[in-house]
């Protein structure tokens, strides 16, 4: 099952990630017209230490501890899997129950077995940067992956496709400075839009435009969900609880009113 390393792995690692740069941008031109959530923009792949970590706990402002995990890995738990549970497992497409195409990505054996380790040149990753809107995967008219996501899976099957999982500790994480763009949206993009979106809005919520987030923030329905409190369906659906970082640093945004910053 496991497959060789190809030893031009680093060459064809920094071509790899020149292309999906490029391609990178062409998405973000793209999607101007979209009415997303502003700024994010911001972040287009020029660091691509950015895009592959969860950076949501953090502390950037005052002199945490080290990071425990390494900036430069894509961790499958935290970084992989919640793309393939929104985007591609969902029912109708790629669960357990449906199976299209004989497809099913909801865990990491399942997604393994479609994917070639250190090697970009598969079916599943070629689908995801399909250029042709009604080859692509998500079909339209789901939204397609970001250039974020597409990076980190990028990095991942270069990396060998392990089984990996990396949590930051509570006590590095900062809930004082936390905006929508630069902490509660790359959160969402993670682990909640590919079922929340404006074409796919599970359950009649969409957390992809500011105002109706903003709605679920402020009616209490987006915060428990994620904590679990009782009386709400508990998200993200299919995945672990997010981690209690992410959950505070969503909350402080919330208790600040949910400002579109
Ligand atoms: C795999 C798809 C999927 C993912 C991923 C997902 N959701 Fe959901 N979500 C759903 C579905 C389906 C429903 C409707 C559930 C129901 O009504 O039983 C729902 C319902 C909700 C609701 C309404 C809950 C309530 O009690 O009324 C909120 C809020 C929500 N999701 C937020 C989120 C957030 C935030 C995330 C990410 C942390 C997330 N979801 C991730 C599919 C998903």
């Amino acid at each position: 099952m496991k497959k060789t390393r190809n030893p031009f792995q680093h060459l064809a690692k920094a071509l790899a990630l020149l292309t999906l740069l490029i391609v990178g941008s062409s998405y973000f031109q793209a999607c101007k017209h979209e009415p997303i959530i502003p700024d994010i923009t911001d972040t287009t792949g020029t660091d691509t230490t950015d895009i592959i970590i969860d950076t949501s706990a953090v502390d950037t402002t005052s002199t945490p501890p080290q990071s425990l995990c390494d900036p430069d890995s894509a961790y499958f738990v935290q970084d992989i899997l919640p793309i393939f549970v929104a985007n591609c497992a969902t029912s109708g497409c790629h669960d357990a129950a449906t199976h299209e195409e004989d497809v099913v990505l909801d865990n990491y054996e399942h997604i393994y077995d479609e994917i070639d380790p250190y090697d970009l040149d598969n079916s599943v990753f070629k689908l995801i940067i399909e250029d042709n809107n009604s080859n692509r995967m998500p079909p339209s008219p789901m939204p397609r992956l970001s250039a974020m996501q597409t990076l980190a899976i990028a990095n991942w099957i270069l990396q060998g496709a392990p089984n990996n999982s990396c949590e930051e500790p509570v006590f590095t994480c900062n809930t004082t400075n936390v905006s929508l763009s630069a902490t509660v949206y790359p959160i969402l993009q993670n682990y909640c839009i590919g079922c929340h979106s404006s074409s796919n809005a599970s359950g009649g919520i969409n957390l992809s435009t500011y105002n109706n987030l903003k709605a679920t923030a402020l009616d209490g329905t987006l915060f428990g969900s994620i904590n679990h409190s009782s009386g709400y369906v508990a998200m993200p659906q299919g995945l672990p609880k997010l981690n209690q970082c992410s959950i505070d640093r969503i909350k402080s945004w919330i208790d600040a009113g949910a400002p579109n910053n």
